[in-house]
């Protein structure tokens, strides 16, 4: 029987050896989601891939169409749903997962790390968030990290479902070294996973943790090391390949547990989830993927 200390865990030979996932704290599970609607979104500063060509192709209706059953898919699944108030001169603030990571501490205090975002056309939504957070008893830790490091928040990084435990994406909106500032401020361990394809830009475009034994994963945009890792935490790993990730499976998001929301593009990870047991729900999101963002990343699970 072995746990693993609060630190960042970047080699599978830091690991205990006979480390299994179950020994590990519990921790608690959503009580809902943060979403922002859609009402400023658009395609406007190209910051990932899947956003050149797109400027100012946002058809606005549709967007809210599909933001809304977003919205109800999460209600229906039984999850509180907060809104933050859109900003002007925030066009991705739709995409709320990003501007900071919600949490509990070792002592089970609600934590928030606010973003530190990459490019400055979204600095401006990290207030929000923060506001959010501590109107509803969180304590902000600012100091987490030095001042220039960044830190996408929840599009990078992602919690065990039910464990204490944090995977941390770096290479391409979050820097490494800003990790065991969060395993400091949570008291969790990191698990350290390097994005190696400017494609998957944020850990939640190539890796969905689906339950305690199970991911979602693109492999071939985490590093090997990183797999390595992944590979002893979950029992079950279910490959995406590249035309599935390109339309978003892995940014798939619990509604609840065992209930699964993903675009319907992604139809054959759909249906493997089915297969699987998962509930599915296939939703439209198509006016969000000009943008670079599905399911997973409109919404910032709170606790
Ligand atoms: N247009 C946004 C950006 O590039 C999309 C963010 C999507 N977020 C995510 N976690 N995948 O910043």
């Amino acid at each position: 029987m072995s746990s693993l200390r609060p630190i960042v865990y970047e080699r599978v030979e830091h690991l205990p050896k006979t480390f299994s996932v179950t020994e590990l704290a519990p921790m608690a599970r959503p009580a809902g989601a943060v979403l922002c609607p859609p009402d400023r979104f658009d395609v406007i500063d190209v910051k990932n891939p899947f956003m050149a060509g797109n400027t100012g192709g946002v058809d606005k209706a549709l967007a809210q169409r599909e933001w809304s059953a977003l919205r109800d898919a999460f209600s229906a699944a039984g999850a509180r749903v907060e809104l933050l108030e859109p900003l002007d001169a925030c066009e991705d603030m739709v995409f709320c997962a990003n501007t900071a990571l919600l949490g509990v501490d070792a002592q089970g205090r609600k934590t928030c790390l606010p973003g530190r975002m990459t490019f400055e056309s979204r600095r401006a939504e990290v207030g929000a968030m923060v506001a959010w957070a501590r109107a509803h008893g969180y304590r902000i830790v600012d100091d987490f990290a030095d001042p220039g490091l960044h830190f996408e928040g929840s599009g990078d990084a992602i919690w065990h479902p039910g464990r204490r435990l944090l995977y941390g994406g770096y290479g391409w909106r979050t820097d490494p070294q800003v990790y065991q500032g969060v395993a400091d401020a949570l008291g969790v361990p990191v698990i350290a996973l390097a994005l190696t394809d400017s494609t998957f830009y944020h850990l939640d475009t190539c890796f969905v943790a689906l339950d305690e034994q199970t991911v979602l994963v693109h492999t071939p945009a985490i590093s090997v090391e990183g797999m390595d890792m992944a590979r002893r935490v979950f029992a079950r790993v279910v490959e995406v390949d590249a035309d599935e990730a390109r339309r978003f499976a892995c940014n798939a998001t619990l509604l609840a547990p065992g209930v699964v929301a993903i675009d319907r593009r992604a139809s054959g990870t759909g249906a493997r989830l089915r297969e699987l047991g998962y509930e599915v729900v296939a939703l439209d999101t198509g006016e969000f993927l000009k943008s670079g963002g599905s399911a997973y990343c409109m919404k910032n699970a709170f606790f």
